[in-house]
Order: structure tokens, then C-alpha cells, then sequence
């Protein structure tokens, strides 16, 4: 349907799937067709979805993401989804902690809580904030002050679960962040969940490229997550 611009190379594309495709649930991703002669997929997490349209909100990466970014509306894309184990959502006052192109599906977390809902923002720069407006409450911070307060998500997140009414929280964005968060929601005692990034080829459980630290085993990011609770992986393997 669309493919816009939203900040320098982010993109915000909507599709409108087959009338007897479900559109996912917050978490669950797509694995996408990037052009033909690229065989292997990649794996973009569902932004929101209304009726049979699914968003997605993507940062140009490298090849396949940069010929994505060319699709014009009125396009057809060959799309595998949705896939994989969305977060577990509660209808319980939530924070979200959403680091970079790992806000997006925060914002799908935020339209589907029925109970408050905060949001921590962290980006590098101001030019790369993105997706501000879909959160009614939100702390911005980016590492060098460009935008917000000059600051980490999970030191934000320590002030926040200090004021003790904050009974989950949902967080997406890279490793050390996700790290971070887990570190500060067990010294709290708050349940945390985590979607996982890792490399990806079939998407679908079968081949284990995309196998991560688990509960003392590895396990599929693609199909037994990519949400895991945080307290289960193993963040030093
Ligand atoms: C579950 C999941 C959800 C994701 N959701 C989003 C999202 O909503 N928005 C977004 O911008 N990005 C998301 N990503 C990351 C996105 O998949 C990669 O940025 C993208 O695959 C890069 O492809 P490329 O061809 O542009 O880059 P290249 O580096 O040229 O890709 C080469 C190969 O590596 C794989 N690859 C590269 N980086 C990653 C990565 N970080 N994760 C997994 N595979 C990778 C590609 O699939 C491809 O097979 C998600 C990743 C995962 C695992
Ligand atoms: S990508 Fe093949 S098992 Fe996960």
C-alpha cells in the first residue's frame, strides 16, 4: 500500500495481505523477500496491523533491506507470516524499553495493553529517533544528548521501577540494552520479557541457524521466540 520514508533510512511500509491471512499479534514478525535473486529472507517484526494491513518499520541494513526500501505501492512482496511467539501481554501497568529500530514493535505492545503503558525510548542520535508520537507517555533519551536527556534505557528504567508501580516490563532492541534491562528488572523482581535478534535463515524451525542461549539449552529464535523471558537467557554465552 505504502512505503515511506520516516527518518534518514527508515523505513515505514504497509501491506495489505490476503483476505485469509491473520495479520500477527505483538512480537511475531514476517520473514520478507528482498528481489528475487536473494535467496534467503529477512525477518522484520509486525509495527501494527488493522484488519488485513500489516506495518512494519524497517532501517536500510544492507541489500535486501535496501531493495526493499525501492518497493513501490501497488507492489506485490512475497512475505512468510506471521511467524514466531509474540510477547505474552497482560493487561497490567506495563513499561516498554524500545532501543533503535527495536521501537517498532513497541508501538504494536502499546495499541494492544488495555492498563497504563509507558514507554523509554533510547536511540543513538536525533536523527535517528523515530515513532515518538505513537506512545502517549514516554521518557527519549540518546547516548549523546542530541534529543531528550543524554542517557541509557535501563538507567531510565531503574528510576522508573524504583516508584514500584510497574508490574511488567516488554523490551526490544540490541543485545547490551536487552542485557541491561534484564539486569535491572531481576534486581527489582519485575517480570521481563525480551524479542531476541539473531541471524536468520528459514524462519521456521528448521534448519537452527538462528539457535540462541536459552535455559541452559539453545533454542530456536525463530520459532520458540523471538520474545523469551529475560530471567531464561543466558546473556554471557
Ligand atoms: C525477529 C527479528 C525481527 C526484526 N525486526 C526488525 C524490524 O522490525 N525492523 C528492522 O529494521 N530490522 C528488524 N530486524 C533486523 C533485520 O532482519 C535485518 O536488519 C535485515 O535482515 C538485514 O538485511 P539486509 O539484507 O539489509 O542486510 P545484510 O547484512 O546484507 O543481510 C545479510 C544476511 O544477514 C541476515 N541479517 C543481517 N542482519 C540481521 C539481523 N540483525 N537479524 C537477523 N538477520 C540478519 C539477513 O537476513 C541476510 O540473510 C529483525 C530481525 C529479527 C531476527
Ligand atoms: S532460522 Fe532456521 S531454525 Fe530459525
Amino acid at each position: 500500500m505504502s512505503n515511506k520514508r520516516l527518518a534518514k533510512d527508515v523505513f515505514d511500509l504497509r501491506v495489505a495481505l490476503g483476505s485469509e491471512t491473520r495479520p500477527g499479534a505483538p512480537g511475531s514478525f514476517y520473514h520478507i523477500a528482498c528481489g528475487g535473486e536473494r535467496l534467503l529472507r529477512r525477518p522484520i517484526s509486525v509495527c501494527g496491523a488493522w484488519d488485513d494491513v500489516v506495518r512494519f518499520v524497517y532501517a536500510v541494513r544492507g541489500e535486501g533491506t535496501k531493495w526493499l526500501s525501492g518497493v513501490c505501492s501497488g507492489a506485490r512482496l512475497d512475505m512468510l507470516g506471521p511467524l514466531g511467539r509474540g510477547f505474552d501481554l497482560a493487561d497490567e501497568p506495563t513499561l516498554l524499553v524500545g532501543g533503535g529500530i527495536g521501537v517498532p514493535p513497541m508501538v504494536f505492545c502499546a495499541e494492544r495493553i488495555d492498563a497504563p503503558v509507558h514507554a523509554i525510548l533510547g536511540f543513538r542520535d536525533a536523527d535517528a529517533v523515530i515513532l515518538t508520537g505513537a506512545f502517549a507517555s514516554f521518557d527519549l533519551l540518546t547516548d549523546d544528548g542530541s534529543a531528550g536527556d543524554k542517557g541509557y534505557p535501563h538507567e531510565k528504567l531503574r528510576e522508573r521501577l524504583a516508584g514500584g508501580e510497574w508490574k511488567n516490563v516488554l523490551a526490544c532492541g540490541p543485545r547490551p540494552m536487552l542485557k541491561a534491562v534484564a539486569k535491572v528488572c531481576a534486581e527489582f523482581g519485575v517480570r521481563c520479557q525480551v524479542s531476541m535478534e539473531e541471524r536468520m535463515a528459514c524462519g521456521v524451525g528448521a534448519c537452527l541457524v538462528c539457535a540462541c542461549a536459552v535455559g541452559g539449552t539453545y533454542k530456536r529464535v525463530c520459532a520458540d521466540g523471538p520474545v523469551f523471558n529475560a530471567e531464561e537467557v543466558d546473556w554471557d554465552v
